[in-house]
């Protein structure tokens, strides 16, 4: 079975969602020793934004030889997603929504004719079944029942993008409730 872990924090080891992620993908491979985990890092080997070239290349277009780099790079993302079972993902919030690196990262992997496509119904999942974990970090409480709910732009976004079902885990870092945030975290994934 293949896991996918991304982690997208700028802010290295002091990072929350990196410790839950990591905490989450430990608690995986204890669960399933053979559990073949590939780890990609936004932040030390970002994906460039999308560009007109990328796109029309994508679509045939004769790709100039600059390119080439980061057409390999996106085939590389997209394969490693397509083959994952599970893949855990590291998505602290930046100004109400996710960092750009991990923005970055869905614009490749959000192809259509590989991940999705359009019918009468609708959009329609082409991936497969895959266990989806989101570790998010926020300062913030974003809860139904508060006015900040409307700049909850982190969870919303990551559900609409996900073709099946998602498992979350969520974490706060807040000066008061860092610590309890991340042992809640990490306790709910031990005892799982
Ligand atoms: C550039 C930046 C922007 C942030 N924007 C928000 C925000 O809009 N809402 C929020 O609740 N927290 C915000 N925070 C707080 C982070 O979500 C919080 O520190 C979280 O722990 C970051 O996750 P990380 O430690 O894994 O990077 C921001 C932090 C940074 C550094």
């Amino acid at each position: 079975m293949k896991l996918l872990h991304i982690d997208s924090s700028v802010l290295g080891a002091h990072s929350v969602s990196r410790q839950v992620s990591a905490a989450i993908v430990a608690r995986l491979r204890q669960a399933t020793p053979s559990l073949d985990v590939h780890y990609r890092d936004l932040t030390q080997t970002p994906l460039a934004h999308l560009s007109g070239s990328h796109l029309a290349a994508a679509q045939g277009a004769p790709a100039p030889a600059e390119l080439a780099p980061d057409l390999a790079a996106s085939q590389a993302a997209l394969a490693e997603f397509l083959a994952a079972d599970i893949v855990v993902i590291g998505a602290p919030m930046y100004n109400f929504t996710i960092p750009s690196q991990l923005k970055a990262w869905i614009d490749r992997i959000l192809v259509a004719g590989k991940t999705f496509k359009y019918d009468a119904n609708g959009p329609q999942g082409l991936a497969g079944t895959k266990r989806v974990i989101v570790a998010i970090s926020r300062g913030g409480y974003y809860g139904a029942d508060t006015p900040a709910a409307l700049g909850e732009h982190l969870e919303t976004y990551l559900r609409w993008c996900s073709a099946s079902s998602a498992s979350r885990t969520r974490s706060s870092s807040s000066p008061t409730a860092s610590r309890s945030g991340r042992n809640i975290a990490r306790r709910r994934w031990q005892a799982r």
